[in-house]
């Protein structure tokens, strides 16, 4: 966080039952009344709130609701899911250190999860904006020796409708931009990255990282993705909790694999096809050259199905789809 921000949390805090004056807080930051009043502003769509009266000056009422290991644990209902969790104020990428905890043997169900990433990782090598204490940046340890490597992409589409169905008892109209990428109105609100380490026929562990945008104004957003990005928080005008969130995407994922590993994919399909973004909609496939497609579901294995304007069906594994 910038500097001065920091400074005008602190100065706000150390007064926190009384007004402090825009005077006294310019006097203080060496900046002018106004540049305040645009701090507080900035403030404010970080999730801060901030009452302000006239002739009298500021007062925090209401902080972002910051992660701390206790709290994410205080109310976890899931079985073995996060029955160790590894917090951090911040990391690189929760997924380093997944993959370091996961060498040096760590259990089933850990979890990594850190207040910030400063390096944090997206899918193709992307970068993840992700901010301290905006989001929900987690990475999962999981250990399913009963699957098949060829079969381990499979989990990243339970994970995402695990978030989904988070967010859909949100209130949230939420779609699964295949594979994994969760988005609201062609937004992205989510983003899942899934790793593996797997020695011939036999899954060693897997890194499962979540990245979900929750407490966002527009402008904590890094300008290259200010116009494809959204948050929990400018969807829904409510700052939340990032704890219980966690907590419910804990427990929404841990039923939904153990169905999964129980049952197999096809016990989700119908469910991620619910969510499918532009499912029945025409979209462009650059795969053997550039031709329509009409996207209508996806197959048992996790392949995304379409039809061609012939008519012919087509599973698509790593084609580039254009989606628009
Ligand atoms: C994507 O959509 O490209 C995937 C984004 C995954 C981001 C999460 S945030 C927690 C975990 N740590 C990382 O460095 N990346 C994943």
């Amino acid at each position: 966080m910038e500097g001065t921000r920091k400074q005008l949390i602190e100065l706000l805090f150390s007064h926190q039952s009384d007004y402090v004056s825009g005077q006294f807080l310019s006097e203080q930051l060496n900046i002018s009344r106004s540049a305040i009043w645009k701090h507080m502003n900035e403030l404010k769509k970080s999730g801060y709130e901030i009452e302000a009266v006239t002739n009298k000056g500021y007062r925090i009422i209401n902080v972002p609701n910051a992660l701390s290991e206790d709290a994410l644990r205080w109310g976890l209902k899931t079985d073995w899911l996060g029955s160790r969790i590894s917090f951090h104020q911040s990391v690189q990428s929760t997924q380093m250190v997944a993959h370091e905890l996961a060498r040096a043997g760590a259990s089933h169900g850990t979890i990594v999860l850190a207040n910030e990433q400063t390096n944090g990782k997206g899918r193709m090598k992307r970068y993840w904006d992700s901010k301290s204490g905006l989001g929900l940046w987690l990475s999962m340890i999981l250990r399913p020796h009963e699957l098949e490597p060829k079969n381990a992409t499979q989990i990243t589409l339970v994970a995402a409708v695990a978030v989904a169905d988070v967010m859909k008892q949100l209130g949230i109209d939420i779609k699964i931009k295949w594979p994994n990428d969760l988005f609201i109105n062609d937004r992205k609100l989510a983003g899942i990255l899934t790793e593996m380490q797997a020695e011939q026929d036999q899954i060693d562990y897997i890194v499962l990282g979540i990245g979900l945008n929750v407490n966002h104004g527009l402008d904590d957003f890094d300008q290259s993705i200010k116009q494809q990005a959204t948050s929990l928080h400018l969807e829904t005008g409510t700052i939340h909790n990032l704890n219980e969130l966690f907590q419910q995407v804990a427990l929404s994922f841990e039923q939904l694999y153990e169905r999964f590993i129980e049952q197999g994919f096809l016990s989700i399909k119908s469910e991620w096809e619910g969510y499918a973004y532009k499912l029945g909609e025409w979209i462009n496939v650059r795969a053997q050259g550039e031709w329509p497609a009409k996207l209508v579901g996806i197959h048992e294995d996790g392949a995304l199905k379409v039809i061609d304007q012939q008519g012919n069906e087509h599973l698509l594994y790593s084609a580039e789809i254009l989606w628009s």
